[in-house]
């Protein structure tokens, strides 16, 4: 080996490991200073596993904090995953050796992205996590590199391509949530527990980390609201779709004088928009500059070869000894990250309600909702009759989120409505 040769401890075997593995054997000369990646350490849960790559040659270690700490590597990637356990300790460890880290863990970094910057930043070496967000697109060098100098003002898109692929196939064929998603796991889309996708926290965590690269913040994963799909209603999917929409995971940040806004919600984007046109396991982003203006990226958010060249595009910032903070700033210079009250933000609606098919319905709904405050912006009455009622949806006007609260608990307290009202934001895109 020569000098210039760079050595690699990675720590998780799973697919982006293995797409790591896979890139490194095929171009193991793709470092932008020259020299050869060799792989000096491997790491995983379990040794024996048959996979479909060779690791005998590879140095095998049981514990990933000793992978972390070995002198034999110049490189640690993490790619186990989770905020806690074994990857925090190896990362932590590997840091504390003064070793420079590359990682795809988002939630590891949404949790304690902060201490780890510091951490980081006390040892002079980089932490980098390009693939943590939109996997191959490269939303994080966009974010703290090519945007720095401009100041951010929002930043808005789709960040979890299972929950996009199970909505899209969900239109697509008129199937329910469960079914696709059984579907889903069947094909290896979806994962056997489900939750961190379709409960909305892998986008919180992305969002989260975004948050921070935009507005120079601490990042703050208890902040933010999480709503998932794992309550989308095929009916609103094709309601929505009558009213002109398509129903999308959408995670936003936006920032304004009372702090910031982080949350994942199901939003209804308009049929002809670039979000909404995104399908499939799709990722796509929109970041607002207050010079630049609008950007929009799209592209493959998971995968194997995608999420692996973002693991290797950071392995090349470590071989240029490029030097940056973790996040848009020092992290001793990190904001602590303010949290505006959702319930005081201003947003459109989509509102369902299962009514009584009776005389004076429509009445009572639109009385309640002027009473209360929210114009409507548009109205459908559906002939869908089933055991629950016949469904009434609109969209109504920019409104304070907590006086269509209160609309929405009246509305659900009237002796024609049959069920909790379904409430769906319309995405500010
Ligand atoms: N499971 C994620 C997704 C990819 O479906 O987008 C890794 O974050």
């Amino acid at each position: 080996m020569s000098k210039t040769d760079w050595r690699i401890g990675i720590a998780g075997l799973g697919t982006v490991g293995a797409g790591l593995l896979n890139f490194l054997s095929d171009r193991p000369g793709f470092s932008p200073t020259g020299g050869q990646t060799v792989v000096t350490g491997v790491s995983a849960r379990s040794r024996a596993r048959t996979r479909p790559f060779d690791i005998s040659n590879m140095p095998w270690f049981d514990d990933p904090v000793e992978l972390a700490r070995s002198p034999g590597n110049d490189i640690f990637v993490e790619l186990i995953g989770g905020a806690e356990g074994p990857a925090k300790a190896a990362v932590e460890a590997a840091l504390n050796a003064g070793k420079p880290v590359v990682t795809a863990n988002k939630a590891l970094l949404a949790v304690h992205g902060a201490e780890l910057a510091r951490l980081a930043e006390s040892k002079g070496v980089p932490l980098l996590f390009e693939a943590a967000v939109m996997g191959g697109v490269p939303a994080v060098k966009i974010m703290r590199e090519a945007m720095v100098g401009d100041d951010i003002l929002s930043v808005a898109g789709i960040l979890n391509g299972t929950c996009n692929y199970i909505l899209t196939e969900m239109e697509a064929t008129g199937r329910a949530f469960a079914d696709v998603l059984a579907d889903a796991q069947r094909l290896g889309y979806a994962e056997a527990d489900p939750t961190t996708d379709v409960g909305g926290f892998d986008a919180a965590h992305k969002i989260t980390l975004l948050a921070a690269l935009a507005f120079g913040c601490a990042p703050n994963f208890a902040a933010a609201e999480i709503e998932g799909i794992d309550q989308i209603d095929l009916l609103d999917i094709r309601l929505a779709k009558d009213l002109g929409y398509r129903v999308k995971l959408v995670a936003s940040a936006e920032k304004s004088d009372a702090g910031i806004l982080v949350r994942v919600h199901p939003s209804l984007a308009p049929i002809a928009h670039p979000l909404a046109q995104a399908g499939g396991a799709l990722n796509a982003l929109f970041i607002e500059g207050q010079r630049i203006g609008r950007i929009y990226v799209q592209g493959p958010g998971a995968g194997a070869g995608a999420t692996a060249a973002a693991v290797a595009a950071d392995i090349a910032d470590v071989m240029t000894r490029a030097v940056r903070p973790v996040f848009q700033k020092p992290a001793s210079d990190l904001k602590p990250f303010t949290p505006i009250d959702p319930s005081k933000s201003m947003g459109r609606a989509y509102l369902r309600f299962m009514v009584k098919d009776e005389p004076g319905v429509i009445a009572a709904v639109s009385e309640t909702l002027a009473e209360a405050g929210v114009s409507i912006e548009s109205f459908l009455q559906k002939p869908i009759e089933n055991t629950h009622g016949v469904p009434i949806v609109l969209t109504t006007h920019a409104v304070a989120e907590s006086v269509l609260m209160a609309a929405i608990e009246r509305i659900a307290n009237l002796s024609s409505v049959l069920a909790r009202p379904r409430l769906l934001r319309v995405a500010r895109i």
